[in-house]
């Protein structure tokens, strides 16, 4: 298969991870005879230093005509104190211009890793649920008002928008373990009476889909009473954005969630879900695993390549166990040395 990526590796350690997880993308691409062309362009912190802009409008249409994005991560004190331009704004044009609504988050324990989390082992053993977060609609989007002294953030979500990311879920669901658990504040946000009016509709065309609803408080205390009940969970913006990174300390090190951001088309943009981590930042000891799994995402969501993402899980699965891990999981090994060993279990 031929496709064409643009990797934008951003800030701080960005460049580190991106490097490694292109280097697993080119290993499977001559296992498996595909023709990956790479395109390397400018976001964030590293285009304001070039451009004045974190999204020059060369990284945006190559992105447009890539068949996937893959990012670093952006920002970083470099940047802190420019008043009229962030990093960060640059991540999120992107994903508002790419029309990316649904941001999909694996949360997976390994069982050679277990004792990483602040949770119990027996707890999180077994833990393999994906939370999918409406991106691009409610609070965060909605109109603002200021005063001396009032202030308001207005929730909007239409029909439309909880449709299609409650489809995106549905489907995932179906190709899991047909259990989807739909998050919200029914009780008392007209915003989440929509939403669950909506999604139980849309269940109707998925009969061999369980669907359940959770109040989001409720759910809060469920994620570390018992996570590995879960299997598909779909919430709105606000509620996802406190939700993941709930569900980011279940694994034990931020270094090793993938992200993918999803939208109508099959391009996606994937991520790892932690920042440019500026304190490690040129020293060659990054986590790559999170990016590397994000490549996992890649080659299932936009191209179509299950057995190829399967071939990454696995070859990760097999560095928990015999190591050699870098200094977030307990480990002293150097980025690179993950990249190798990972190449390597590529081929076990
Ligand atoms: P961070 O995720 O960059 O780092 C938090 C802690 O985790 C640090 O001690 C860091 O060394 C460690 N860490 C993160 N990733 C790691 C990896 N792969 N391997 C080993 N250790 C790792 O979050 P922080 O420090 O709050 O933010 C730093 C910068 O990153 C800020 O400018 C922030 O705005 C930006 N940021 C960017 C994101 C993105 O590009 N999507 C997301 C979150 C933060
Ligand atoms: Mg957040």
């Amino acid at each position: 298969m031929k496709a064409n990526i643009v990797t934008l590796p951003g800030d701080g350690i960005g460049p580190e991870i991106v490097t490694s997880a292109v280097n697993i993308l080119k290993e499977i691409a001559k296992i498996y005879n595909h023709d990956f062309s790479f395109e390397e362009h400018l976001i964030g912190g590293a285009a304001i230093d070039a451009t004045g802009n974190p999204l020059p409008k060369q990284t945006l249409l190559a992105c447009q005509k890539a068949d996937a994005v893959l990012l670093g991560a952006v920002g970083g004190p470099k940047w802190a104190h420019l008043s009229n331009v962030r990093p960060e704004q640059g991540l999120l044009a992107l994903r508002k211009a790419l029309n990316l609504f649904a941001n999909i988050r694996p949360i997976h324990t390994y069982d050679a890793l277990l004792s990483l989390s602040s949770l119990k082992e027996e707890k999180i053993k077994g833990v393999d649920f994906i939370f999918v977060r409406e991106l691009t609609g409610g609070a965060y989007f909605g109109k603002k008002t200021r005063t001396e002294k009032t202030a308001t953030d207005e929730t909007l979500y239409t029909v439309e928008e909880i449709e299609r990311v409650s489809r995106k879920a549905f489907e995932l669901a179906h190709t899991r373990r047909k259990h989807l658990t739909s998050v919200d504040k029914a009780n008392v946000l007209e915003t989440s009476r929509l939403w669950r009016e909506t999604i139980s509709q849309v269940a109707q065309d998925y009969p061999d889909v369980k669907l359940e609803h959770q109040l989001v408080d409720s759910m809060a205390m469920m994620l570390l009473i018992n996570p590995a009940h879960y299997d598909v969970i779909v919430t709105e913006n606000l509620f996802g954005d406190i939700l993941t990174d709930e569900c980011a300390a279940l694994s034990g090190s931020l270094g090793l969630l993938p992200s993918a951001s999803l939208g109508k088309e099959s391009i996606g943009l994937y991520e790892p879900i932690h920042g440019s981590a500026p304190d490690i930042a040129g020293k060659n000891i990054a986590n790559p695993i999170g990016t590397i799994l994000s490549v996992s995402l890649l080659l299932q969501y936009s191209l179509g390549l299950v057995n190829e993402a399967i071939q990454i899980e696995k070859a990760v699965n097999l560095l928990t166990q015999h190591g050699p891990l870098t200094a977030d999981l307990g480990g002293n090994a150097y980025t690179t040395e993950i990249t190798k060993a990972v190449i390597n279990n590529l081929h076990r």
